[in-house]
């Protein structure tokens, strides 16, 4: 296990297998055009697997799948199946915007995924149309009927809240969580890159969440807990557990054990980082498995990244990143970093 400069461990990994997404999310993808990675510069399955097993060796022991979509990504069972393969990795979770999962879901358990999180932001195909400019609505509920049906637990359903888009929609939200098993997550609208179109005043704190779904049910406890998960917990009076990601306005930089690696290869030490570690060169410039590590190491160990909590101290917030440099530098972009 290696700390980094704020005694933080690297732990958790999350592992974006393509930058491609079959959704616009309007705080993710809102432009109409997109420069893709070159596919030649895309890890391979072997690539990625030789990744883990250094990071596996380096204490890292939480995988997650994330794309874009990573279920674009052809095969990826067999890739799922290479990482279960590494048995220091304990938990092996994928997040999904839902589309393809029900033709995939069975493969995806089979392989060895843990546990799956959907992206669902709205009940309401009319609105889906509108927040995501496809029209899949069906296709993301099926998704999670297949997941509810399979009788696999861990689900998790992921919302990002923005005002006046669909910030009258947590109770129906929780309320289909409790349908299909699955518990709900509020996430606080972020200034990422990609976010091109965020303002302030489209953010729906914590605390604002909090006290409209107290208004709805009654007293809200928070679950009592010792994580670094970004999510915290609360309990409704019937015992309805939910989270709230509140990255905007009370970061968790403090216990962040996470970093991401992009499907190019590139190591990214914060969700806000600016620039990355190129493991794909020394994968493809023969490094052996020791250098590999002992780069990776020195890198977390010299961190220092806190950059949600950075841009809580910014007056006049505005998106991180304008559209020219996002079109210049596709690494900025969230849906390359994975979501
Ligand atoms: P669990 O292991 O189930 O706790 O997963 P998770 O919450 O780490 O993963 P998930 O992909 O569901 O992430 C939920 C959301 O949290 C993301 O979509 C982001 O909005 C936010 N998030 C994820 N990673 C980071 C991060 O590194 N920094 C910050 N500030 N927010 C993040
Ligand atoms: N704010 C918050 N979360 C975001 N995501 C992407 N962009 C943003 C943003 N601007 C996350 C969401 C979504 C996942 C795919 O990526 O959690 O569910
Ligand atoms: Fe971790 Fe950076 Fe996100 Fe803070 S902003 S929680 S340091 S990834």
């Amino acid at each position: 296990m290696i700390n980094d400069a704020w005694l933080r461990p690297l732990r958790n990994l999350r592992l974006s297998v393509t930058d491609r997404c079959n959704l616009r999310c309007a705080y993710c993808m809102p432009e109409e055009e997109y420069a893709w990675l070159p596919r030649g510069d895309i890890l391979t399955f072997e690539e990625i697997a030789r990744l883990v097993n250094v990071f596996a060796d380096l204490g890292v022991d939480k995988v997650r799948l994330t794309g874009g979509e990573p279920l674009l990504r052809k095969d990826l069972p067999r890739l799922v199946a290479m990482i279960a393969a590494e048995p220091r990795i304990r938990d092996l979770a994928i997040t999904t915007n839902g589309i393809l999962l029900a033709a995939e879901a069975e493969a995806l358990r089979k392989a060895g995924i843990g546990r799956v999180t959907v992206s669902l932001d709205t009940l309401r195909p009319d609105r889906f149309r509108v927040l995501t400019r496809r029209d899949s609505h069906a296709q993301v509920l099926e998704g999670i009927e297949a997941v509810h049906r399979m009788g696999w637990s861990g689900l998790k359903l992921d919302s990002v809240v923005i005002r006046g888009t669909n910030d009258d929609e947590l109770a129906d939200l929780i309320e289909f969580g409790k349908r299909t098993g699955a518990e709900v997550r509020f996430i606080e609208y972020m200034d990422v890159g990609g976010a091109t179109r965020w303002t302030m005043d489209q953010v729906v704190s914590r605390a604002e969440m909090l006290e409209r779904l107290a208004a709805r049910y009654g007293a809200v406890e928070p679950v009592v807990e010792e994580t670094s998960a970004p999510a915290d917990r609360f309990r409704l009076s019937d015992g309805t557990i939910f989270g709230i990601i509140s990255s905007t306005t009370a970061p968790f930089c403090a216990s962040c054990d996470r970093s991401r690696l992009t499907a190019d290869g590139q190591w990214l030490l914060c969700l806000y980082a600016t620039a990355g570690i190129d493991l794909r060169r020394s994968l493809r410039d023969g490094s052996s498995k020791e250098e590999i590590a002992a780069l990776i190491r020195s890198a977390w160990q010299g961190r220092r990244d806190r950059g949600a909590e950075e841009r809580l101290a910014v007056k006049d917030r505005q998106p991180l990143i304008q559209i020219t440099e996002l079109r210049a530098r596709p690494h900025l972009e969230m849906h390359t970093r994975g979501g």
